[in-house]
């Protein structure tokens, strides 16, 4: 199921404005990696070329390639709906459908690409949410709103509702910034259990949790005020932060600016 990435090149622009230059990485199956780096420098807007999700935005554009294995996600006959089905997401804020129930939102992506029986997409719901770690959380109450679970508990629901669709990669960006600690701690331990299916790829502000969750970790930073980001460096994570190979990420991961 999980793929490879390959970026070459790229660069992604908001009009005339290049928010990030050059990046050729490749991101490995299997493996949970981190990007890190200050503000500003590009991490979101990267993840978000991965999927195709950057060219929503008017007048947003990519230059370079995405590969997908053998894909090219950006080639002439690519639909870029499919592709963001194959490469989920997970955003900052849990944004579960509010009116939906928690089944519903499980099985919302589902019922958009297929037909499915009831009792398939009962299993898939299930098999969705165990794999997300909240079946026993919610089993006896799959059928009340979304809205109603508490912080941590709804971002798990927009995990499980990801990888109901069987997806090969998974892109994460910032998943535990609105949560408290706890659940903070939930979604890290579903991550790693997440990566022997997965390609996963998790923006994070905190050190500690790249860290902890992550194989391979890239460093992004800017050169400057309206300079595009750049990738500096991507090595395993603990060498990353260990003995970095730049003063850059040293400084970073030191806390010295960012
Ligand atoms: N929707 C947008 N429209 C215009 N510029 C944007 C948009 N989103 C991000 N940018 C710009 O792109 C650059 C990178 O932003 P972003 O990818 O959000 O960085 P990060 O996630 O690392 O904080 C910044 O200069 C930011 O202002
Ligand atoms: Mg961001």
């Amino acid at each position: 199921m999980a793929k490879q990435i390959e970026v070459s090149g790229l660069d992604a622009y908001y009009g005339a404005h290049k928010a990030i230059e050059d990046i050729t990485m490749t991101i490995e199956p299997r493996t949970v990696t981190a990007f890190i780096g200050p503000s500003g420098c590009g991490k979101s807007t990267f993840l978000r070329t991965l999927n195709r999700m950057h060219e929503v935005i008017p007048g947003a554009r990519v230059e370079g390639k995405v590969r997908l294995e053998e894909q090219d996600l950006y080639g002439p006959d690519v639909d870029p709906v499919s592709v963001r089905r194959t490469i989920g997401m997970v955003f900052q804020r849990p944004n579960p459908f509010p009116t939906m129930s928690i089944y519903d939102n499980v099985a919302a992506g589902l019922r958009l690409n297929g037909r499915f029986s009831r009792s398939e997409l009962d299993g898939i719901v299930e098999s969705s949410l165990k794999g997300a770690n909240l079946w026993n959380e919610v089993k006896d109450r799959l059928h009340k709103p979304g809205s109603g679970l508490s912080g941590g508990q709804q971002q798990r629901l927009c995990i499980a509702r990801a990888i109901a669709v069987r997806p090969q990669v998974l892109l994460m960006d910032e998943p535990c910034s609105a949560l408290d600690p706890i659940s903070t701690l939930a979604i890290e331990d579903l991550i790693s259990s997440l990566k022997t299916d997965y390609t996963i790829v998790i923006v994070t502000h905190n050190m500690q949790q790249a860290a902890r969750v992550s194989d391979k970790t890239a460093f992004f930073n800017l050169a400057g005020q309206g300079q595009p980001g750049k990738l500096i460096e991507m090595d395993d994570t603990s060498r990353i932060f260990t003995n970095p190979g730049m003063k850059a990420t040293e400084d970073y991961i030191t806390g010295r600016f960012g």
